[in-house]
């Protein structure tokens, strides 16, 4: 009862502060999305309920928002500011221009069909606990120029998961500190994708609805261990559904699927992307602290791939974290977490380097990433494999 006149409390509050925006997109196309969950059980899953995904769909649409609406929802606001020392409400002062049920871009041009898109649709991963509209920024921005962004939440990982069409409200259930739970999520990180990609879940909803999605082309990256799901997705013994992926990335996450340097390390001979933090000099073979596992997952690749460290960037500004502290005016408050980056220009760096790497799928030369990174002051090549 208490919780609930809080949240009555922080809701008036909101309403009389000043509405701020997460991120103002830069492409061609406004933002639209969907969600929809997915039955689906996990096996010997670590958390509760273990039996449903939550699929949540960015995509391009030509409406132009009239409104903004919340970025989270107010438990996930409450949760966040809890977590991460922010002031109360102001999680709840953050908005977005995301439309909801939007129309999409069918029949606007004839190769937006149902099931087509000359763009590839591309699946995000998050990372562990973190629910997917933690990353907001990085999948509207990239769907803002075209691009389909699926992201995959595992209810009952992230603090909180609010299911959508007034659906329930699912805690987090998750014991991070129990030394099987990283290989855990790893393991569905991967299962989960290979789950949604079959029928009867996103094969049958672009049908259901002819969504304008490519449904033969697909890029794949996510954030720590959703990098690494997305490394071991392109490596799945599903070949049928890994060869759907025809480029990957890793945004500073430690490949755990090769903690174990017996597990022969499989070559994905398709592009692949990693970009690091600075916290380790991550490939850097001389440096004491760099991590041995992007070591071990590089030497393995003999397709074209690229390592690029962001210069002031650590673990966290991948996600919008660097953006709530940023736009709430709270610079300071998750100390070691966050680089010194500006995070609205980290944003834009990672979604752009995204895009030149995705760019591939439709056809594009990859050496666009290097003369992006040649531009950028922040991006440091790691380490590269030339071979295209
Ligand atoms: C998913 O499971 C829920 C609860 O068991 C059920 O009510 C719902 O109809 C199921 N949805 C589908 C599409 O099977
Ligand atoms: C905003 O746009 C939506 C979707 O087109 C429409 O239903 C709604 O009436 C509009 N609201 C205003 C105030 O124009
Ligand atoms: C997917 O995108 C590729 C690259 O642009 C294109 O060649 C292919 O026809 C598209 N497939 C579908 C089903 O739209
Ligand atoms: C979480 O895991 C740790 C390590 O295994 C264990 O000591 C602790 O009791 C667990 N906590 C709960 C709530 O199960
Ligand atoms: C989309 O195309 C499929 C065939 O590929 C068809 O079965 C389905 O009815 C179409 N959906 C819509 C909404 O038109
Ligand atoms: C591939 O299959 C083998 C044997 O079933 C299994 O041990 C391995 O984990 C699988 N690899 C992936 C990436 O699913
Ligand atoms: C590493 O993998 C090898 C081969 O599968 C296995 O024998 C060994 O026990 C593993 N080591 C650890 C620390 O898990
Ligand atoms: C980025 O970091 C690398 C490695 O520490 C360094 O060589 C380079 O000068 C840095 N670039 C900038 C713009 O700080």
């Amino acid at each position: 009862m208490k919780r609930f006149l809080l949240l009555a409390i922080w809701t008036i509050l909101a309403d009389f502060s000043e509405a701020i925006s997460l991120w103002d997109s830069t492409g061609p196309y406004h933002v639209g999305y969907i969600q929809q969950v997915l039955n689906h059980t996990t096996p010997n899953d670590p958390t509760t309920p273990g039996d449903i995904l939550l699929l949540t769909i960015y995509y391009p649409t030509p409406q132009i928002p009239n409104t903004t609406v919340p970025y989270v929802d107010p438990i996930t606001a409450k949760l966040a500011e809890e977590t991460f020392g922010l002031s109360k409400g102001s999680m709840s002062t953050l908005t977005t221009r995301l439309q909801f049920e939007a129309p999409t871009l069918l029949g606007t041009r004839p190769e937006f069909g149902n099931g087509t898109s000359p763009y590839p649709t591309i699946i995000f991963l998050p990372g562990l606990g973190l629910p997917c509209v933690g990353y907001t920024a990085i999948q509207s921005e990239l769907a803002s120029y075209g691009y389909n962004v699926v992201s995959i939440d595992h209810p009952g990982e992230a603090p909180f998961i609010q299911l959508p069409y007034g659906g329930r409200g699912i805690p987090g259930s998750l014991n991070e500190s129990a030394p099987e739970v990283p290989r855990a999520v790893y393991d569905y990180r991967v299962s989960d994708v290979l789950a949604v990609m079959s029928e009867p879940f996103l094969p049958s909803l672009i049908r259901t609805y002819g969504i304008p999605i490519n449904t033969t082309h697909f890029g794949i990256f996510g954030h720590s261990i959703g990098g690494a799901g997305a490394a071991g997705v392109m490596a799945a013994n599903d070949t049928k559904i890994a060869s759907l992926f025809k480029v990957g990335g890793n945004m500073d996450g430690t490949f755990i699927q090769y903690l174990n340097d017996s597990t022969p390390v499989t070559d994905l001979d398709r592009p692949f992307m990693e970009l690091a933090g600075e916290q380790h000099f991550y490939g850097s073979e001389s440096s004491s602290d760099s991590d041995p596992t992007w070591k071990y997952f590089n030497n393995g690749q003999s397709g074209w791939r690229r390592s690029f460290q962001v210069n002031g960037t650590m673990h966290l500004d991948f996600s919008d974290i660097p953006l709530w502290v940023e736009r709430l005016g709270q610079e300071g408050t998750l100390g070691a977490q966050l680089g010194k980056a500006d995070g609205v220009r980290t944003t834009y760096i990672v979604a752009s380097i995204l895009r030149k790497l995705f760019g591939f799928v439709e056809g594009r030369r990859l050496d666009r990433v290097d003369r992006y990174a040649e531009k950028v002051p922040e991006l440091f090549v790691l380490s590269e494999n030339r071979r295209i």
